[in-house]
């Protein structure tokens, strides 16, 4: 059988160094467990344009739809804030995920226990935390039509449409229902059905998934800005929450700063499945290319190390092998290894990049 394909695109900013650590641990998978990864490596986002005068060629968007999983670091800086829209870094990401029709994203907020006291919030609140945000990512205001910037009775007017038809909302439902089944059976569904039509047709969409093919999973509506309000409050009430493109992206930041920190969340963005009978897929931490750390070695690789522990087990069926790399990081958390974004109160000197992966592999070796 021939090796599992992986395709990194390290992007920009911090990418390549956090994917630095990532293929540190594939190396140690080959090396140490026989698991041989064939990997290849590409351009996305501000390094692809520069390179090709576009953030995502169409050879590289050819090979991603042939690997069996993408693994990608991030994208965009200042440097390529004055771009057209349609070559900006981010136009790449989002042709990966629209092509890949990769619709379903999963954003797990775990908090280890090392950093409870880290968080903003207070310990009880998000001690022992472990939620999953699906976010639906192929549709919704970043894609809908009409969209620009025209001129209308002699100003600008700019225009974007929040727009979802009913199979979308559908699929990406039942992947939070069959989500929920594994964890703990209850799922939030998330949008703004009190001002939004299309928030509307949600929650009655996802009602009828639910009361159709899922009913012995429970299910509760939120409205969306109530839902924000609540992740703070008390985030623990939740297991699975389900919501749009945009409420996803808001609320994902926001559940990642109850771990801790914006470098500890990793994500999966599924599409329907191949003939291997595995879903297309692409991992990417939730974090961006910070380029205001870029090139320091500062950066935490967790998230992106974590984002590949979900390609062991989503793309290659390697539960677990991605258990081990989740357990050696919570190892290493406990041990009080802290790169600069996870130094708390108690001062002490945080680790590189670099020695953050070094750490993670040292406690790979011991656990054979
Ligand atoms: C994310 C990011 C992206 C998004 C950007 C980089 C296009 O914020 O994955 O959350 O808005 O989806
Ligand atoms: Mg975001």
């Amino acid at each position: 059988m021939a090796n599992p394909s992986i395709l990194i695109l390290a992007g920009d900013g911090i990418g390549p160094e956090v994917m630095a650590e990532v293929k540190k641990i594939i190396g140690w998978f080959g090396n140490r467990r026989g698991i041989i990864f064939d990997v290849t490596e590409d351009l996305v986002g501000g390094c692809a344009y520069d390179v090709h005068g576009t953030p995502l060629t169409d050879a590289t968007m050819a090979k991603a739809q042939e690997v069996d999983a993408v693994l990608l670091g991030a994208v965009g800086g200042p440097k390529y804030d004055v771009l057209d829209f349609s070559v900006k870094p981010e136009r790449g990401l989002l042709r990966l995920r629209k092509e890949m029709d990769l619709f379903s994203n999963l954003r797990p907020a775990q908090c280890f226990d090392a950093l409870a006291d880290f968080s903003s919030l207070k310990k009880d609140v998000v001690a022992g935390l472990d939620i999953v945000i699906v976010r639906e990512l192929t549709s919704g205001v970043y894609f809908g039509e009409p969209r620009g910037i025209v001129i209308e009775d002699n100003e600008r007017v700019g225009i974007n449409t929040q727009r979802y038809t009913e199979s979308e909302i559908a699929r990406v439902a039942r992947s939070a229902f069959e989500l929920a089944r594994r964890r703990n059976n209850k799922v939030c569904s998330m949008e703004k059905a009190n001002v939004m039509e299309s928030g509307i047709l949600w929650r009655q969409v996802v009602q009828e998934v639910h009361d159709k093919e899922y009913s012995d999973v429970d299910l509760s509506h939120m409205y969306a800005d109530a839902g924000a309000m609540q992740l703070c409050r008390w985030p623990k009430q939740f297991d699975v929450i389900v919501t749009d493109n945009l409420f996803g992206d808001l609320l994902s930041d926001m559940a990642a700063m109850l771990t801790g920190s914006l470098g500890m969340l990793p994500s999966a963005s599924l599409g329907s499945l191949m003939e291997n009978g595995r879903p297309k897929a692409l991992y990417e931490p939730v974090h961006g290319s910070a380029p205001d750390i870029a090139g320091q070695c500062k950066a935490n690789p967790i998230a992106c190390v974590l984002s590949f522990a979900m390609a062991l087990r989503y793309s290659f069926d390697m539960g677990d092998e991605a258990t081990r790399v989740e357990k050696a990081v919570e190892k290493v958390l406990a041990d009080g290894v802290r790169t600069a974004d996870l130094m708390g109160l108690e001062g002490g000197k945080p680790v590189s990049t670099s020695q953050m992966g070094d750490a993670i592999v040292a406690v790979l070796d011991a656990s054979l």
